[in-house]
């Protein structure tokens, strides 16, 4: 009996073992009093993290001694004596509150997207952003969630993810039922601005394939990743990708072409339960990976898993106050 259970053990570990090799873990902490890393990137010299938090900077890490430091931020009427640390969502329209952002490595700027204030650019020495677009179509910018930018034509995609509700309602139950989304596009050159496709239910993170021939992003509340065709016959039409168990946030392409991650909340309401996962999809919706996040994130919601070099996830949660790293272990 014994020795049978050593065999079983013995031969299962590798399969096991296979199954999850991002295996090495690296908490990076935000400054005290700092939460919710929403949105997490390098940037064209893969320095950073940067990332989104609560109370409206951006933060860029800089190495293990000095941590994070201010990068930039939106709102003109923005004080550090104000809003530093604040998680108050009332105070979101005066002290900003980025969602999302995006580089454009081409010409060294970073796209941001505030849920409150609108679209926005800061060049490489950060500091007060510059606004963009606070409209589309003739409708204010009301809740803007994700962005990204386009490799081939560098055309910026963000969703906004309802006119009714903005970051400040989230906890209302109708926001579920929300069908007001949008997905709209800002073409830099022409400082213009066009809605793409209305009716969303609560779009987040778009991520445009990096032919440029789609933009995927999901519906949290719908639970399903959409893909929107820019390119090719189907241009200017959606379908549905894939179906998911639970709430998705921001899509992110993955290393490889024709990949993406989603990071995916499992929520049951009775007894309140989160469980947060990131699931690597392909092109055509096919299921590839799912990344248990509850190791380290217990019970917290996870917004966005941004891969790089093959071999590295960043993942942001607007539930903690540090940037998870997950490493691939060699065996
Ligand atoms: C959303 O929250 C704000 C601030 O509390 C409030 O003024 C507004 O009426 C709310 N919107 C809806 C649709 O409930
Ligand atoms: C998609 O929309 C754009 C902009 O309105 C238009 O130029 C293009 O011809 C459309 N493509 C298709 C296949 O309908």
């Amino acid at each position: 009996m014994a020795a049978l259970s050593i065999f079983v053990i013995v031969s299962f570990l590798p399969s096991i073992i296979a199954l999850d090799p991002y295996s090495k873990f690296i908490q990076l902490n935000l400054p005290s009093g700092a939460t919710g890393p929403e949105s997490v990137a390098l940037d064209s010299r893969n320095e950073g993290p940067y990332c989104a938090i609560s109370d409206g900077r951006v933060l860029k890490y800089i190495d293990s001694n000095t941590g994070f430091v201010d990068f930039a931020y939106t709102s003109p009427k923005r004080t550090k004596q104000l809003c530093d640390g604040t998680t108050d969502a009332n105070l979101g329209p005066t002290c900003g509150r980025p969602l999302g952002f995006s580089f454009d490595n081409l010409i060294n700027v970073l796209y941001i997207v505030d849920a409150f204030l609108g679209l926005f650019k800061v060049g490489p020495d950060g500091g007060l952003a510059t606004l963009l677009a606070n409209s589309a179509g003739g409708v204010k910018l009301n809740f803007l969630t994700g962005i990204d930018v386009n490799p081939i034509t560098r055309d910026v995609y963000i969703t906004d993810a309802s006119l009714t509700y903005d970051l400040r309602n989230i906890t209302q139950p109708n926001l579920v039922t929300d069908s007001s989304g949008r997905l709209i596009k800002y073409n830099p050159r022409k400082n213009e601005v066009t809605v793409l496709q209305e009716g969303l239910s609560v779009p987040i993170g778009p991520a445009v394939s990096f032919d440029g021939s789609f933009v995927l992003f999901s519906e949290y509340s719908a639970k399903r990743v959409v893909k929107y065709w820019l390119l090719g016959p189907k241009a200017n039409t959606s379908e549905v990708l894939r179906d998911l168990p639970g709430n998705p946030s921001k899509v992110k392409r993955a290393s490889n072409v024709g990949e993406f991650w989603v990071a995916v909340d499992i929520n049951v309401q009775q007894p309140r339960f989160t469980t947060p996962y990131g699931y690597k999809i392909d092109s055509f919706g096919n299921l590839l990976f799912v990344k248990d996040l509850e190791d380290h994130y217990y019970n917290v919601p996870v917004s966005v898993v941004q891969e790089y070099f093959g071999t590295t996830l960043l993942v942001g949660s607007r539930g903690e106050n540090f940037v998870g790293i997950y490493k691939k272990t060699l065996f």
